[in-house]
């Protein structure tokens, strides 16, 4: 029908929300929905509501900065205007299990749904109006890539590849064999593919990397961390044109950069003569994407030390790995770097700060550790732990003992301070479910098995602590004179004094049950 709010990040899976539409008023997600169900019923998108009421949910996000890439928005906005207000924290929560949002931490998206359901103002809420363009410049800064800021965006427009393709494309979806199945409609694509979607398994995390030899004061071991964008992997193209670009709206944590679907696109459309439009199921992202490199690391007292980053296949060289180098020497200029060749998924050091982060985390970590090793009541917290990224950006964290989060953020001029809060945020997000419970499970093939949204161990909205950000307006003393990425810093510092508090467990993640995995 051309309706463009509904987004599928999941499906068959009915785990991420995106598709969630009302049916005669309660939500539902739609692609678990069979259609023999509505038979008499009303089906409402976000197209849908009044004008009135899309006015208040998009003017309370953008105000709150709750939607970032906006592909789970619309889904959210539909649950949650379901509800009655006046709400508490815990029916907003509550309404949240049944989505994902990657972006935001979540908090955000609580403010405005108090913002929108009991007129209750957004704490991100600006005084003076706002200036979209700098608030898009500093999205584009934190998310990677070029990205939009505004009503739309809230409304299921902010043109990811999907939504401009042309309605009498074909439709190439991953078949068994790993090639493209391609077919007139999504559902015929499917069909002819062969394939069952979307499982997860009872197979344990490990930690594939050993921990190098030495007298170490702190050790770390990791394993592979899905970026699980919301958006799949999407392209499509007409023959000799231009294939759409998969990264939509925002940089998907740098997951996209060497997406192959665009070029895929392109081939098929030649081949042919015809629009295609390249479809990666959610399965096929987790198979197929990039993760972020086990690790397991070493450092002294007095900051030496070996961090090893496995990759997959053969050594990574010459300038990308050189590259990896330069910032961990940033950051930690007394740890050696070495590579193992494992057996797994591919990696990528594009990842959010992937590898830096980790030798920051160390540095800050044994900088602040009780020297004789033992944790302080369980855990050192209310001490600041300082990132500074190699590019600049700059994160003060506090960890308190109930787990609340105190974050200063130093990223230059603000230029949006709504913005950045959503972004520092959705960083300390990340930053705790990968200390405490993400990791993807990898068979002894080399092959990963947790294929579903629910299986990658994302902390859902209830488990995330309070955050209280303090966004420090550089150019100004001896901060970054122009504007820089800040989140990754806040991502690193986050991990580290979330660290700290657990009592430097040896091992991520150290518990998943706020992952609500399944
Ligand atoms: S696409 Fe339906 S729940 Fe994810
Ligand atoms: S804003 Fe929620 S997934 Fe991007």
């Amino acid at each position: 029908m051309g309706l463009r709010s509904l987004k599928d990040g999941c499906s068959p899976q009915g785990q991420c929300g995106c598709c969630t539409v009302w049916v005669d008023g309660s939500p539902r997600v739609a692609c678990v929905t069979p259609v023999r169900r509505l038979d008499g019923r009303g089906v409402t998108t976000l197209e849908g509501l009044s004008d009135a009421d899309r006015h208040a949910w998009s003017d309370a996000l953008v105000a709150s900065g709750g939607s970032q890439c906006g592909f789970c928005t619309p889904g959210i906005v539909l649950r949650l205007a379901a509800l009655d207000g006046p709400v508490s924290d815990d029916q907003i929560d509550r309404s949240l299990l049944a989505h994902l949002c990657r972006c935001t931490g979540w908090q955000t998206i609580r403010e405005a749904a108090h913002g929108a359901l009991d007129g209750a103002p957004g704490s991100g809420r600006p005084e003076a109006p706002r200036d979209l363009d700098g608030a898009a410049a500093r999205a584009a800064l934190e998310g990677g890539v070029p990205q939009r800021v505004g009503p739309d965006v809230v409304l299921g427009d902010a043109g990811f590849a999907d939504d401009g393709c042309p309605a009498d494309a074909l439709v190439a979806v991953v078949g068994a064999d790993g090639g493209y199945a391609v077919a007139g409609s999504l559902a015929e694509a499917r069909a002819a593919s062969g394939k069952v979607q979307g499982r997860s398994t009872t197979v344990p995390l490990v930690h594939p990397v050993a921990i190098p030899e030495g007298d170490w004061a702190l050790t770390l071991a990791t394993t592979w961390v899905e970026p699980a964008y919301v958006e799949p992997d999407a392209s499509w193209c007409r023959p000799g044109g231009e294939p759409a670009s998969p990264y939509g709206n925002g940089g998907s944590f740098g997951g996209k950069l060497h997406s192959p679907v665009a070029a895929d696109a392109r081939r098929l459309a030649d081949e042919h003569g015809r629009a295609v439009r390249v479809l990666w199921s959610r399965e096929d992202v987790v198979r197929r994407g990039p993760k972020r490199p086990p690790v397991a690391g070493g450092i002294a007292a007095d900051g030496t030390g070996v961090l090893r980053v496995g990759v997959s296949g053969a050594a990574v060289t010459g300038g990308e790995w050189d590259a990896v180098a330069a910032a961990v020497a940033a950051v930690a200029p007394g740890l050696r770097l070495e590579q193992m060749v494992i057996d797994g998924p591919a990696v990528s050091f594009d990842l959010r700060a992937a590898v830096w982060a980790e030798a920051a985390v160390l540095a800050a970590a044994v900088g602040l550790a009780p020297a004789d090793g033992t944790p302080v009541d369980g855990g050192t917290v209310d001490v600041p732990v300082t990132v500074t990224a190699p590019g600049g950006g700059r994160a003060v964290v506090r960890c308190a003992r109930d787990g609340a989060l105190d974050i200063e953020v130093s990223a230059g001029p603000v230029l949006d301070a709504v913005v950045l809060r959503s972004y520092t945020i959705g960083a300390a997000h990340q930053a705790l479910g990968w200390v405490t419970s993400e990791g993807i499970a990898v068979g002894e093939d080399g092959r990963v098995q947790d294929l579903t949204v629910r299986s990658f161990g994302i902390l859902q909205a209830r488990a995330m602590p309070p955050v209280t950000v303090h966004t420090v307006e550089d150019g100004v003393g001896a901060g970054p004179q122009a504007p820089v990425n800040g989140s990754d810093a806040v991502f690193a510092a986050v991990a580290a004094a979330r660290w700290l508090a657990d009592g430097l467990p040896p091992a991520w993640p150290a518990d998943r049950t706020g992952a609500g995995r399944r």
